[in-house]
């Protein structure tokens, strides 16, 4: 029988699979609906959430729930994971071959959960996904990959210091929610 999300989740928790475990405190599964018709695909955690065991509950999360809140998409509704489930030292770029060592959990969830929508967030995440880095260009832009469609969006870390790019994040996020069908009105 295929895995369910709780046997990924025991999976990551316990995965060795890559040297990001030797420096992590705990590994950061996915987390969220498994109703979800949307989910965010961020790089990797970052301190708050390798001491929490939970993705996007630092500053860069707080800013992301924020703005989609604020475009009706409640963040119980979402499934919310990264490229890699274990924090890079100093929050350095995940290697290729850390990606590759994780990129098997990330496709078992794509699977299970089965959104309408995968967004990808910044320029690692859609390398590592879709092959293309060009997120200053691309943003806003649904592309079909492998019978699925992907929704490319900026990492919301990136907006912390720039207001502008969160205006544009912003309307990207609210392009995203038109096409879940959300009415805001
Ligand atoms: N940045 C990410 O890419 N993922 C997280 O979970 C937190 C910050
Ligand atoms: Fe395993 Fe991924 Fe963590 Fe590496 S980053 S140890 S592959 S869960």
């Amino acid at each position: 029988m295929r895995d369910s999300i709780e046997d990924v989740r025991l999976k990551v928790i316990s995965c060795t699979r890559c040297d990001l475990c030797k420096t992590r405190t705990n590994a950061v599964p996915g987390k969220g609906s498994v109703n979800a018709k949307v989910m965010f695909v961020g790089e990797a955690p970052g301190r708050t959430e390798d001491q929490r065991g939970e993705p996007f509950v630092g500053a860069a999360g707080k800013k992301l729930t924020l703005m989609l809140e604020k475009h009706g998409i409640s963040r119980d509704s979402i499934y919310i994971t990264n490229v890699v489930k274990c924090r890079p030292p100093n929050n350095r770029v995940p290697s290729d071959s850390e990606r590759k060592a994780c990129m098997e959990y990330l496709q078992s969830e794509i699977e299970i959960i089965n959104p309408k929508i995968v967004c990808v967030l910044g320029n690692t995440a859609s390398n590592s996904i879709l092959g293309q880095s060009e997120i200053t260009k691309n943003h806003g832009k649904s592309i079909e990959h492998d019978g699925r469609i992907y929704f490319l969006t900026f990492h919301p870390a990136a907006t912390i210091y720039n207001q502008e790019l969160w205006s544009v994040m912003e309307s990207d996020i609210e392009l995203l929610s038109r096409m879940l069908g959300i009415d805001n009105k």
